[in-house]
């Protein structure tokens, strides 16, 4: 279906065309000031610009032509400026486009065109580490934006690139093998918690800074672990499958998938061919006993090479990523990759994107979607008390607990068991709602009150205006006004109307939230929703207005239900029908 601004957009652009001769895009945006309009035409000053002419007559011109095009859907647009042209709609057409879009399984959005192949890349812990509130952002901004690029129509690959390969390894596996053969046994069972994995992992690195004896067994073990010796692979397997249980686990609760979770290790057999193919390219080359790429044509990149093997012969992190990238391309053939990592990484992946290109990948879409960090109420990264990265598995469970007060005080009449999963939908949604709603390249600041809240722009808030309108469903005992036609739907109040646009809306929303991997522009147009629900409901009675002003309220109901439940699931928050 087409959006109500590609459709100004493809009608505008036959009127400039016509009117002025100009085989130029109309540029249709949403109005700044919606008192001028709804949507703005913006195409008319670069065609003025390029002929040299005054953009104003112009735009009289095109508005003049526009009036007589746009009759049934627009008022007569009116220039502003140096040669905008704003245009307001009607509410009879408003009103005819409600029924379609509320049929539409997709709520008006307009499918993906062409189809791209995606591959997505984040959350990717590391191995026999415990999942902390640093792994929250990149799991669920890369999971809304899997949602959404699907939501759109487009073929997402989704890959857990963990780290379960690396120096890390030389020290914990000479840890576990200290303990002995007790070791094996300890990584099959339960008893053994990722935490205490860490441990071992922790106190090796520590003793290994001071004992030279420590450090020389770890370095052994990374070895053994990389010539296949199959004791060590073994156990390695066993550290990996764990740690891995874990996650997955957390990654249920937080109803996240992968298509994939290859892993650093998966890669580890290609590095030395991807090393020779970039040095037989002229990518790389040879530097004081180390291999590395250059950019000695790129400012910011000039000093800085990217370091693809050691001099030691070792392979690193960049090297597992180019062989990523080769792998990707040849299984998926995706039009782009995006990965999803706190903005510390921007380095790595300059150098990684710069890197792919000259290496022959050149029109492939690289994207870094980075973010900033969870602070304390103290704006400083957030710790535990004892000064330890918050545990993921904690931070869920006080989220759950505190909805649970929430829910006993407001409703503690209902069934145990539903007022825990109320709880459970409404702790989850505040803690993933708080950090998509942010732009995602900024700190934020994590409280509990705030995210919690019930009025603002908060997860409850969004969620409650749903099982309100739901309740308003239950008490009608409707159906629901699906069947509704365009012609019976009445717009006559400014609140009922100011909605009904604004449900028109939502593809403009996605836009912007794909455009540049931005999942809070959902969380703001969900939100003003929200409002504009608001008011129309304390203006405009449902249940017990005339015909047909009622069938037609209940429509604008259910599609802002509709649209509420859709954008919360493209964040990955689910909707519940009582709080
Ligand atoms: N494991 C890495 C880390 O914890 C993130 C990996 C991101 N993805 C990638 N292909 N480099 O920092």
């Amino acid at each position: 279906m087409e959006s109500v601004e590609q459709l100004l957009e493809r009608l505008a652009a036959g009127v400039i065309r016509d009117s002025i001769g100009a085989d130029a895009p109309a540029n249709v945006r949403p109005c700044g000031n919606p008192k001028f309009g709804d949507y703005q035409v913006n195409g008319i000053l670069p065609i003025a610009k390029a002929r040299g002419e005054n953009p104003r007559p112009l735009a009289e011109k095109v508005a003049a032509a526009l009036a007589a095009a746009l009759a049934d859907l627009a008022e007569p647009p009116t220039v502003a400026g140096a040669g905008f042209i704003n245009i307001k709609l009607k509410p009879g057409f408003v009103a005819s486009r409600l029924p379609a879009v509320l049929a539409d399984p997709r709520l008006g959005v307009p499918a993906a065109s062409p189809v791209r192949t995606i591959a997505l890349d984040f959350s990717a812990p590391n191995v026999a580490k415990t999942m902390h509130v640093g792994h929250l952002r990149s799991t669920i901004i890369g999971d809304s934006i899997a949602r959404t690029l699907r939501f759109l129509g487009h073929r997402v690959i989704t890959d857990n690139h963990i780290g379960d390969w690396g120096t890390q390894f030389g020290f914990i596996l000479s840890g576990f093998k200290k303990i002995g053969p007790a070791a094996k046994h300890m990584l099959g069972g339960q008893e053994l918690s990722i935490g205490q994995i860490e441990q071992i992992y922790r106190k090796n690195f520590e003793d290994a800074e001071k004992d030279p004896v420590v450090r020389e067994a770890a370095k052994m073990e990374l070895v053994k672990l990389q010539s296949g010796d199959p004791d060590t692979v073994d156990l390695w397997k066993r550290v990996c499958d764990h740690s891995i249980l874990a996650a997955n686990k957390l990654y249920k609760r937080l109803r996240v998938e992968f298509d994939h979770t290859f892993g650093e290790s998966f890669y580890h057999p290609m590095l030395e061919a991807v090393v020779a193919e970039l040095k037989a390219k002229g990518v790389a080359e040879n530097s004081e006993g180390a291999v590395c790429v250059f950019f000695p044509d790129i400012p910011q990149l000039k000093d800085k090479p990217f370091l693809i093997k050691k001099s030691d012969g070792a392979f690193l992190y960049a090297t597992t990523d180019l062989a990523t990238i080769k792998y990707r391309v040849e299984a998926w053939q995706p039009g782009e990759i995006i990965y999803v990592t706190d903005s510390r990484q921007k380095l790595h992946f300059q150098q990684l994107f710069e890197t792919a290109r000259r290496w022959g990948h050149p029109d492939i879409r690289l994207a870094h979607v980075t973010f900033g960090s969870v602070l304390g109420e103290d704006n400083k990264p957030i710790k535990t008390r004892s000064g330890e990265p918050i545990k993921l598995e904690q931070l869920l469970n006080e989220a759950e607990k505190r909805a649970l007060e929430i829910v006993e005080a407001q409703n503690a009449d209902l069934p145990a068991e539903t007022k825990r999963e109320i709880a459970r939908v409404v702790g989850l949604g505040a803690v993933k709602y708080a950090d998509l709603s942010q732009n995602r390249i900024n700190d934020y600041v994590f409280s509990w009150p705030k995210m919690l809240a019930m009025q603002g722009n908060t997860a409850p808030y969004l969620q409650y205006a749903y099982v309100r309108i739901r309740s308003i469903f239950r008490k009608g005992a409707e159906s629901g006004a699906s069947s509704m036609d365009g012609k019976s739907v009445v717009l006559n109040d400014p609140a009922e109307f100011d909605l009904a646009k604004f449900l028109l809306r939502f593809p403009e929303a996605i836009e912007l939230a794909t455009e540049d991997y931005r999942p809070n522009f959902i969380c703001s147009y969900l939100y003003d929703l929200a409002c504009k629900f608001s008011v129309f409901y304390e203006r405009c009675p449902v249940l017990k207005a005339d015909e047909p002003a009622r069938a037609s309220r209940l429509l604008l109901c259910q599609l802002t239900a509709e649209v509420l439940r859709k954008g919360l699931d493209l964040l990955g928050i689910q909707t519940i029908e009582q709080m």
